[in-house]
């Protein structure tokens, strides 16, 4: 039995979207991802909870959250940095971004900041290289960077 439980909210998505599939257990990836906006990860809590949901098994859970690394499968900071590392983003500037990123934050790819604030991750194409070099922060987007932009996004954030 998981402690784990979607908010009120989350249940009314899940009910939502399950209501448009023809097999509760075909529901994984929107299942999953409804917990990582719930709490930032997928904790083996969670998998229990959404093992019993979709009538899976734990490990079935756990084998789905582990082949998808949009999944967390650990806390990450309050802000998620996804950097793009592919070639359009590449050519145009992503590696002066993770090396300011590293300067000023102190933290690498799959790194979270002592502080917990931010965590970096390194992606493939995010479907907007003519914006590139971009990074998504908690999913928003942000094209076009250059390491100045990035410095007053993150100077934001603080
Ligand atoms: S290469 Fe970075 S968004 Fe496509």
């Amino acid at each position: 039995m998981s402690k784990f439980k979607y908010t009120e909210e989350k249940e009314k998505e899940f009910q939502n979207i399950a209501s448009k599939y023809p097999k509760i257990d075909a529901m994984m990836l929107p299942a999953l991802w409804l917990v990582q906006e719930q709490e930032g990860w997928v904790s083996p809590d969670a998998m229990v909870f959404v093992a019993d949901k979709l009538n899976k098994t734990p490990i079935e859970v756990y084998e789905f959250a582990t082949f998808y690394t949009m999944f967390n499968l650990k806390p990450i900071g309050t802000y998620h940095i996804e950097l793009c590392k592919t070639l359009s983003c590449m050519i145009m500037g992503a590696q002066d971004l993770r090396r300011f990123i590293k300067d000023t934050i102190g933290i690498e790819p799959g790194q979270t900041s002592s502080d917990g604030k931010f965590h970096l991750s390194e992606v493939e194409c995010q479907g907007a290289c003519g914006g590139a070099p971009m990074i998504a922060l908690n999913h928003t987007y942000h094209e076009n960077l250059t390491v100045d932009k990035l410095k007053n996004i993150l100077e934001e954030c603080k």
